[in-house]
């Protein structure tokens, strides 16, 4: 398994790309299966969970080509298989997008049931709901998730609590559903956005975008279209915070700022300063120093939870207490421990850290338990007294593409043991 080793060096400087959206990415992978002839996306993300998609869209017999420039051409015109087995769905929970897709186009689905993950119980109850109030009959046996449907019906949906990826599963069954459907209380964040753009383009009929609210008209068919992918928020709010951690200045290209308002303000009241463009982010710490901050994480337009890692090692550093409260997942604070052998003063209560800000972290050897406890224990290793070693790194390389050549060109010191 391989490692990531990281020296801090002082500073970083320069500018750094964004890459494709994780997020965004999976779900219009997926959806692609809606579509009866050729796909073509760019800036997807070069991934383990890109290829983990493709893998499983090729297992149902989708064609998946890339041209010289690294577009994906997906055609889904010839499904053989409705199905995604459970060795694909342990390494991907987000394979279960495939859940609304294949219902809604072949009235047949049959998807592994994911298990829990290092971050919480993550059920998919609201998923399995909502396509039965849209009229498939869908049982749980095996581990399976059964889905079978006649062509489905509109209805008419409240979700509880706010999903995002049940809120793309139903989207993705509601645009070939007979009728109108009406997703309530629905995600908000820039990548279901995303998706809803994606399957407009593709012949959809999707109202109401980016409100709690989303009505969708359904059609009979859906037809390929040419896509960009939206440009990775989290990524570009995790380079960000090494800036901050490191009393730097960077510059984020290919950015989208409109997608981090919540995040930016934090960064501000930290005592950074942010310049915007329309496509990048300049975050300024130099000679200032990191003020705690307490968050409290919530869906979108709120403070993001998969950013809630980073801020919780600035506020390690910061001088002073501050609170960090996680109210999306119910057990986010794996980073917790490993921060504490670095030497950090943190204790949790419930869904609730609570920080004392200490001079300086030690570097150790820790465990990433997740993705973004992967990306805060990095970070952590920048600002640390001596090296820090990362194990378990496959984590982060299912979320940031090409994370030591970026840190690299920020003149960071981090480089990749490969062993066992
Ligand atoms: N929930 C239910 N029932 C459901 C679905 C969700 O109770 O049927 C609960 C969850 O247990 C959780 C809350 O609803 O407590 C919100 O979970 P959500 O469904 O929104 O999470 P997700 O769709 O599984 C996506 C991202 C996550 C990100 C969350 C929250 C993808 C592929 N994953 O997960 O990203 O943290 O939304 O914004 O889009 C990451 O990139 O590191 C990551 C974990």
């Amino acid at each position: 398994m391989d490692k990531l080793v990281i020296d801090s060096r002082g500073h970083l400087e320069g500018t750094v790309e964004v890459s494709g959206s994780k997020n965004a990415a999976l779900p219009i992978l997926m959806g692609c299966l809606l579509a009866e002839t050729p796909v073509t996306l760019s800036n997807v993300p070069h991934l383990k969970d890109v290829t983990t998609t493709i893998q499983l869209l090729a297992s149902m017999g989708v064609q998946v080509m890339f041209d010289e420039r690294l577009n994906i051409e997906i055609d889904a015109s010839n499904v053989t298989l409705k199905e995604a087995e459970y060795e694909l769905v342990k390494t991907m929970r987000a394979s279960i997008l495939v859940l609304g897709p294949l219902l809604a186009r072949f009235g047949e689905a049959k998807v592994s049931l994911p298990g829990g993950c290092a971050i919480g119980s993550r059920p998919v109850n609201i998923h399995i709901d909502g396509m039965r109030q849209m009229g498939a009959d869908i049982v749980v046996e095996h581990g399976y998730i059964v889905a079978k449907a006649g062509r489905l019906q509109g209805a008419d949906i409240t979700m509880h609590p706010v999903t995002v990826t049940g809120t793309e599963n139903l989207l993705m069954a509601a645009v070939l559903a007979q009728g109108t459907t009406t997703l309530r209380n629905a995600a908000r964040e820039p990548e279901v956005v995303d998706l809803a753009h994606f399957l407009n383009a593709m012949g959809a009929k999707i109202s109401g975008i980016g409100t709690d609210t989303m009505v969708v008209e359904g059609v009979e068919s859906l037809r390929g279209v040419n896509y960009t992918v939206i440009p990775d928020r989290i990524e570009a709010g995790t380079y960000l915070a090494a800036a901050a951690l490191t009393q730097s200045k960077i510059t984020v290209t290919k950015a989208n700022p409109e997608h981090l308002t919540a995040v930016l303000d934090k960064f501000v009241e930290a005592g950074a300063l942010i310049e915007t463009t329309p496509d990048t982010i300049t975050l300024d710490m130099r000679g200032r120093s990191l003020k705690p901050v307490n968050i409290v994480t919530d869906p979108y337009p709120l403070f993001p939870t998969d950013m809630q890692a980073q801020f919780l090692v600035m506020n390690a550093v910061a001088e002073g207490e501050s609170t960090i409260k996680e109210t999306i997942f119910e057990n986010r604070f794996m980073h917790v421990s490993e921060l504490i052998r670095m030497g950090a003063d943190i204790r949790v209560e419930g869904n609730t850290a609570f920080i004392r800000g200490v001079k300086q972290l030690k570097g150790a050897q820790v465990m990433a338990t997740d993705l973004r406890a992967s990306a805060s224990l990095i970070l952590a290793g920048l600002i640390a007294d001596g090296e820090t070693v990362v194990n378990r790194v496959y984590h982060i390389d299912r979320g940031y593409e090409l994370i030591e050549e970026k840190f690299h060109k920020l003149g960071a010191h981090i480089y990749r043991l490969n062993n066992e």
